[in-house]
């Protein structure tokens, strides 16, 4: 049993992190699976990431005064065991996956799988529940889908936007075609449709109309369904992996006359009228992602094994070279957070290194800058430590590799401009291993230590209705260390953090941060659970049943919004094991609904509110209303968050210096690089004549600054330095317009020149960290010094041999999702 469940759970993971499914898919937002052996409980959400030791710059006071001494709650007991439902499933099976239709409706459908192989044939059952009472009671609806065995590994494919719909995958081995249950009134009914073609993986809504399903063959057809399921109609061969763009838009990479094992050697093609006409938009691709308003593929350059990213804004029609380095068939492009303002990319280094370089792209996705250099991403395994804070705007978190092998956490608070070591917790020491006592940092545990088995159930969680709450599994020491991690709590975004709980802990955000709540990881049944009211400072244990359970995860309505928790587990009963879960529903805890005084303003990313820049963040601050810590009441359902945004004046860190430009040492400066012609044809943009012309700034993405200082403006175009084939034949369209010589436009007044201590990009160089347009001055040099045209700079170091190592399957293949 132990090891086909293993399989089953690391394939739901694997699917989830480096999946095939694009994240814009609601349904992947709200489902759990938990499993019976305990050694491999690691719950998640399946929504879903050497530097010097510097004194920490950022403390913040905290919000309240600290209290050692925690007030006992009174009468809490009675409360929660009053609105505590347990519910015992007659059910022996290995696992249970759930799923939450819709927001607010308290609809939950569990799905029990028990599977023996016997003979190499697959012998299974499976059992269907549906909860509407958030998890309070539940009732077994296995005959609605008639008894049959349901791929739990494709897991329960919930419609998008509150559409009620439902989907579950039969698998009927043996027949033809494959056989899906669905359901359009949120699991009340379900109906029998047999397919066409036996998909190979989930059944894939367009996340703007529940309606229009895609799917793809294990004969690699690409087949699609306007009518939910009712009728199929394949729209191409061999088709190797596709995503939805914008509106009707299906994009898909193909190989005609060849197999999908032969990368590099894709079309990549779009239609948007459902195969009606469909477009090829690149060619000779290895892989393709979308990110925000960004698609990249990852195309293969005109001679030998290496490939680059190329983007498109526009959907496919016209395509840029991405200002980043090739890589061969062994290394890996990956995206490892994108909006439509920028992106994070990651490029792995040549070697079997397990780290590679950060890059924060611009607003064209065209020109990057180095962000951070030995990131921790391992090849094998896709797993990298990368955390998109989302309860406090600009903050990253991730690990890197240090140069003595040992694993460290860095966090970024300003989009990936600098990137530091996080702050000790004030209530903890440094681990005894540590050089200094007194000088160390924390570290987070995430994806990385999961896949190296360090019992870490959860990855790091944040909500963004739960501003600057941040929980985690962490050490305290020089490295990341494998000792049993404790959870971590912050409250300001992750500049100050506190210990909260000894030891390994499932936690979630219930009540948008009003509450939070942990049981103990262990192997041990268990008993209690605890609760904090004060964003993690002070806990108390809650006793909710007598008769211990073998506790397998917690569960709550995806969004931190709900009241309600769900811990499941599983007794022992004699020989058998039978599924159990408790829902415990906090309102009567929290009675009272918060008012105005229990609200305080807090201003993000400060620590001194009366430093008129302070806080400033991407050219503007953002003031909250949070909750005061001492307040005990219920934010409620219908909580939004508070927050007033007002701009800061602009400095020259607010702008990236722009292509065919670097900033000179210790100079925020962007100065035009001389000699382009020739040089680095290959990255000039090839687009049309408006996209050549340049001031040499540009607002760093997602920057909102206003007046201030504005670099000075003079308009160059670009299209006289480069001499790219390509943009020869472009120039012969344009004609006259992209030949004219640089023009000034304007010149705009320089107000005031303060240089407030540096957010970004002059820090970098001020630190004696790498420049994040560093690349350019290389090329410069380079260009100097040789005087030839070659455009080698880059290349330099990924033209070593190399021939260890057959990787596994996805390793090969970009991440581009
Ligand atoms: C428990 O709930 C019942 C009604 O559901 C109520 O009458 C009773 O007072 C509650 N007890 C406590 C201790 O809150
Ligand atoms: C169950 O199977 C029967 C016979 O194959 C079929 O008529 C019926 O529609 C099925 N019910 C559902 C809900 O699929
Ligand atoms: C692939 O097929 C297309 C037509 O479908 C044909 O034009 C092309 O020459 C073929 N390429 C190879 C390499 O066979
Ligand atoms: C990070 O998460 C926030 C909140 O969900 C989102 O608004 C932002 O776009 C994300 N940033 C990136 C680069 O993906
Ligand atoms: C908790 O569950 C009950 C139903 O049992 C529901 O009425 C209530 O709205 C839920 N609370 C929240 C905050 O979601
Ligand atoms: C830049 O600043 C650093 C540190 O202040 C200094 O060591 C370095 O010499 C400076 N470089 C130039 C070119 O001025």
């Amino acid at each position: 049993m132990g090891v086909l469940e293993q399989c089953v759970l690391l394939f739901l993971l694997h699917h989830f992190t480096c999946g095939y499914d694009f994240p814009e898919g609601i349904y992947s937002n709200a489902q759990y699976k938990f499993v019976k052996d305990p050694s491999l409980n690691i719950e998640k959400r399946s929504s879903l990431i050497n530097k010097e030791f510097e004194s920490p710059k950022y403390i913040r006071s905290k919000r309240s005064t600290d209290q050692e001494d925690c007030q006992s709650l009174q009468g809490f007991e009675a409360k929660l065991n009053n609105n505590t439902n347990q519910y015992a499933f007659n059910d022996l099976s290995g696992s249970v996956s759930l799923a939450w239709v819709g927001d607010g409706t308290g609809i939950i459908l569990a799905l029990t799988t028990f599977q023996v192989p016997i003979f190499m044939v697959r012998f299974g059952q499976s059992k269907l529940y549906r909860s509407a009472n958030y998890g309070k009671s539940f009732q077994d609806v296995t005959n609605l889908i008639n008894n049959t065995f349901i791929r739990s590994e494709f897991g329960i494919a919930v419609g998008p936007d509150n559409s009620g719909k439902v989907i579950l995958t039969a698998d009927v081995s043996g027949s033809l075609g494959s056989r899906i249950f669905i359901s359009k009134d949120s699991g009340r009914s379900f109906e029998q449709l047999d397919l066409p073609f036996t998909p190979m993986f989930q059944i894939s809504y367009n996340p703007r109309d529940a309606n229009v399903l895609l799917a793809i063959s294990n004969m690699n057809e690409l087949w699609l369904s306007c009518d939910f399921g009712e009728t199929w109609r394949k729209l191409h061969d061999m088709v190797c992996m596709f995503k939805w763009g914008m509106d009707k838009t299906i994009f898909f990479s193909t190989n005609l006359n060849g197999s999908c094992s032969d990368r590099g050697m894709l079309d990549l093609k779009k239609t948007t009228d459902f195969g009606k006409t469909i477009k090829t938009v690149a060619t000779k691709i290895f892989s393709f992602g979308l990110g925000g308003k960004f698609l990249f593929a990852s195309i293969m350059t005109g001679t030998g094994t290496m490939r680059r990213i190329h983007v498109s804004t526009n959907q496919g029609e016209d395509w840029d070279m991405a200002q980043l380095p090739p890589v061969g068939h062994e290394e890996f492009y990956s995206i490892l957070a994108a909006n439509d303002d920028m992106v994070f990319m990651h490029v792995d280094e040549p070697g079997d290194t397990g780290f590679g370089t950060i890059f924060v792209s611009d607003d064209r996705g065209t020109v990057y800058s180095k962000s951070l250099e030995r990131h921790l991403y391992t090849t094998t395994g896709g797993d990298t430590d990368f955390t998109n804070v989302t309860s406090l705007r600009g903050v990253f978190i991730t690990s890197i590799l240090a140069e003595d092998n040992s694993v460290r956490s860095v966090v970024s608070f300003d989009q990936g401009g600098e990137w530091v070591p996080l702050q000790k917790p004030a209530n903890s020491r440094c681990e005894s291993t540590a050089k200094d006592p007194e000088q160390c940092s924390l570290h987070i545990h995430a994806a990385y230590s999961i896949a190296m088995r360090v019992n870490v159930p959860l990855l790091p969680l944040s909500e963004p209705n739960a501003v600057g709450l941040i929980m985690a599994h962490g050490s305290v020491g020089d490295a990341i260390s494998v000792l049993v991690p404790d959870v971590f709590v912050s409250d300001d975004g992750g500049y100050t953090w506190l210990k909260a709980l000894i030891g390994p802990h499932h936690y979630a955000i219930l009540d948008s941060g009003g509450l939070l709540v942990a049981v103990e990881s262990s192997t041990k049944p268990i008993k209690e659970i605890k609760f904090s009211t004060d964003e993690g400072q002070c806990w108390h244990t809650h006793k909710f049943t007598d008769d211990a359970i073998h506790f397998t995860g917690l569960a709550s309505e995806p969004g931190a919004k709900s009241m309600n928790i769900s811990l499941w587990g599983y007794r022992d009963n004699l020989l058998s094991q039978y599924w159990v879960s408790f829902t415990i529903d906090f309102k009567e805890l929290l009675t009272n609904i918060c008012e105005e005084k229990d609200y305080v303003q807090w201003l993000a990313h400060s620590d001194d509110i009366s430093e008129p820049n302070d806080g400033c963040m991407l050219g503007y601050k953002e003031k909250f209303l949070r909750l005061r810590k001492d307040s005990v009441c219920q934010n409620g359902r219908d909580y939004e968050v508070n927050k007033q945004h007002t701009p800061c004046p602009c400095t020259l860190d607010d702008f990236l210096c722009d292509f065919g430009y670097y900033r000179k040492e210790n100079s925020s400066e962007c100065v035009e690089q001389d000699d382009l012609k020739g040089h680095v044809l290959e990255y000039c943009l090839q687009g049309k004549t408006e996209q050549l012309q340049t001031t040499g700034y540009r607002k760093i993405p997602g920057d909102k600054c206003e007046g201030g200082n504005q670099p000075l403006r003079k308009v160059i175009d670009l299209s006289t330095n480069c001499a790219s084939e390509l943009l020869t034949k472009e120039k012969q369209t344009v004609g006259r317009l992209s030949s004219s010589a640089p023009i000034v436009v304007g010149v705009i007044v320089v107000l005031l020149l303060s240089i407030v201590a540096a957010v970004l990009l002059i820090k970098k160089y001020v630190c004696g960290g790498r420049f994040l347009v560093h690349r350019y001055s290389v090329l410069q040099q380079h260009a100097e010094a040789q005087g030839d045209g070659e455009d080698e700079a880059l290349d330099t170091n990924h033209t070593q041999g190399r021939n260890k190592y057959t990787f596994h399957d996805d390793s090969d293949e970009d991440l581009l999702e």
